[in-house]
């Protein structure tokens, strides 16, 4: 469902964060992506959702070329989750899920509630996927982390997107919280056939949780293996002090 072929991005100062990307992500799959800080995690999925402007090649979204005209339609099947979770905290969790229906020349809509009866409803059924449909009417400052990344899930899904893009969702939480949330996002994975790409920095969780793991080391991806195969030493290497010098 994705194709990414030579992506190149070099930021104003200089920074080469990704150096030729080549990757291919199935429907369906859950894949994790591991890497140091700086190894151009963050800036991969933000290329994908068209939020980094590229320097040269190409990313395919279905079977269609990411271009000017096709990126709206890319970010409308697409759902973002964030670190810190990105809620509007003085308001409830219903509120917040609804914001994900906007696009961001809509936003000042939400400040009006003016949505439908149908969305309302569509926004308690994600609220129940995720397990709070008791906290709807909560205020997102009175939950806790966990919780608060289960409003930012229900967020990212309600506009039933095909794709997942979550940057570091767990980084945040302690390590029960963490397994609750990547076993949901299986759970979405595996129930409504959605594909993630998920960038974590804890190997056991990526083996645990997703199909594949993709190494990511200064720009270049240094290994692309299915986790039923992978070995948790062999992965481990992309963290040490003198990974430069491996080869995988
Ligand atoms: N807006 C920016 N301007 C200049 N350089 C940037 C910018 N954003 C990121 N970079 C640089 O690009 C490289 C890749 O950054 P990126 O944020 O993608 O890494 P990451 O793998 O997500 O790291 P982390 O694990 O710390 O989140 C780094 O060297 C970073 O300093
Ligand atoms: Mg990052």
């Amino acid at each position: 469902m994705l194709l990414i072929k030579d992506l190149k991005k070099t930021f104003q100062n200089g920074t080469k964060a990704l150096r030729g990307i080549n990757l291919t992500v199935n429907a369906g799959e859950f894949v994790t992506i591991l890497g140091p800080s700086g190894s151009g995690k963050t800036t991969l999925l933000r290329s994908i959702n068209g939020l980094e402007n590229i320097d040269s090649g190409k990313i395919v979204f279905g079977h269609r070329k990411i271009d000017n005209e096709y990126i709206s339609y890319v970010q409308k099947k697409t759902g973002m989750i964030f670190q810190e979770y990105n809620l509007v905290n003085n308001l409830s969790s219903i509120n917040n899920v609804l914001s994900g229906l906007l696009n961001s020349s809509s936003k000042f809509l939400s400040m009006f509630y003016l949505f439908t009866h149908k969305q309302k409803l569509q926004a308690l059924q994600s609220l129940e996927t995720v397990g709070l449909l008791d906290k709807a009417y909560s205020r997102v400052d009175q939950l806790s982390g966990g919780q608060r990344q289960r409003i930012g899930i229900a967020r990212a899904i309600i506009k039933k997107p095909i794709l997942l893009l979550a940057d570091e969702p767990v980084a945040s939480l302690d390590p029960r919280a963490a397994n609750l949330i990547l076993s949901l996002l299986k759970k979405i994975c595996n129930e409504f056939n959605i594909t993630i790409i998920c960038n974590l920095h804890q190997v056991e969780l990526a083996i645990k949780f997703s199909d594949r793991i993709i190494g990511l080391l200064d720009g270049s991806i240094m290994f692309d293996s299915s986790t039923k195969i992978i070995d948790t030493d062999y992965v481990q290497n992309i963290y040490r002090e003198d990974n430069k010098g491996l080869t995988f």
